[in-house]
């Protein structure tokens, strides 16, 4: 070892690494122990953002963004503060794949129609009225709603209701800047108009449980739009049963014409903690970001606890330890998106229990989060 640090030091291999630099060439023997390094070592930090602040940060954006003025969306996207050095604009990264904001849309406004190659999803946090329209098709929200948009279909917003109405965007722009394939594209006719009957696909799919019978060729998004009662139907059935021991009741949106994940590249699951139930603490390559849709409790990531509570964010990078507490008083649902279909496809996904302490970490320090 001792020789190896030598050799790095030494002036002949210092020189001679510099005088290749100005030929943009670089020394493996020096990067790769940086850049092959033993397991995963996430640029992203663990991190939280309280829905106070999120609140009032829209809230005052209500004037600095209006659609006569910005043209696209007022949406305000949560920077991992591990990753703002990509240039530029962080990569709007709050993991390292995956990009995450809450949006606002005020009644009588309209988000115009475009389309773009990365994936989306979005879930509705308060609010009613609002439709997103999805290739033609009107899509109603109300709270707890799942939708997805998977790349290349347009989508608008509009507003015909009396509220406004919140929500969280979940895309891979970072994955997408990283590879190269970003295209995007302004609809030529500010928005789209209708042209299939409202929540039809919702109607025809009665929530994914079964698909018409014209439908056997896979598609891209058969169903729009997941809702809130249906996903709170299937857990409490599955909620008659022993929890999972890292997540308690967890259901996944699905693409009912393929089995896979509703969005191709997102992972979105909803989550039930019942009241005073403690998870186990593991670890796994995904990453994942959580919007608390309700109750309170804490989450130790890292040996660092992160309380939350309704409305709030927070994000697990790849590779870090973490175990759920739902407070006793009442139920807590976490609505959350990972990576998972990613590191799967490039076969990365790996996963591990903490093998201390019957599975859970010594708590060394509490993370205080920013309040307006
Ligand atoms: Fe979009
Ligand atoms: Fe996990």
């Amino acid at each position: 070892m001792a020789e190896k640090n030598e050799f790095f030091q030494s002036q002949i291999v210092k020189d001679f690494n510099q005088e290749i630099e100005r030929f943009h060439l670089g020394p493996l023997w020096n990067a790769i122990p940086a850049l092959m390094h033993k397991q995963p070592t996430p640029q992203a930090a663990p991190y939280l953002w309280k829905w106070e602040t999120l609140y009032q940060k829209l809230m005052e954006a209500r004037e600095i963004f209006t659609p006569d003025r910005g043209g696209e969306r007022r949406a305000i996207f949560l920077q991992n503060p591990g990753l703002k050095h990509r240039e530029p604009w962080g990569w709007a990264s709050t993991t390292q794949t995956l990009y995450a904001a809450v949006q606002l849309i005020l009644p009588g406004e309209t988000a115009p129609s475009h389309r773009h190659t990365q994936s989306a999803l979005r879930f509705i946090t308060s609010g009613s009225g609002a439709y997103s329209i999805v290739d033609g098709e009107r899509i109603f929200m109300e709270e707890g709603d799942f939708l997805t948009t998977p790349g290349g279909l347009w989508h608008g917003h509009g507003h015909p209701g009396n509220e406004p109405m919140i929500w969280m965007d979940c895309l891979d722009i970072p994955t997408i800047f990283a590879l190269g394939g970003t295209f995007f594209e302004s609809y030529p006719e500010h928005i789209q108009q209708p042209e299939k009957p409202d929540n039809y696909s919702i109607n025809r799919y009665a929530g994914g449980l079964v698909r018409p019978i014209h439908d056997r060729t896979p598609q891209k998004a058969p169903l729009g739009s997941f809702k809130w009662p249906q996903t709170l139907a299937a857990l409490n059935g599955l909620s008659r049963y022993e929890p999972d021991p890292y997540d308690g009741y967890a259901v996944e949106f699905i693409n009912p014409s393929t089995g896979k994940t509703a969005c191709p590249t997102i992972a979105s699951w909803m989550q039930k903690l019942p009241a005073g139930f403690r998870s186990k603490a593991h670890r796994h390559t995904s990453s994942t970001i959580y919007h608390v849709f309700k109750g309170e409790g804490c989450t130790v990531i890292d040996g660092v606890r992160f309380d939350w509570s309704k409305g709030d964010f927070f994000v697990v990078p790849n590779w870090a330890w973490h175990e759920h507490v739902a407070s006793s008083g009442e139920d807590a649902y976490l609505f959350s998106t990972s990576d998972l279909p990613i590191m799967e496809r490039f076969d990365l996904q790996r996963e591990e229990a903490y093998p201390e302490n019957n599975g859970h970490q010594p708590v060394t320090d509490q993370f205080q989060a920013l309040l307006p």
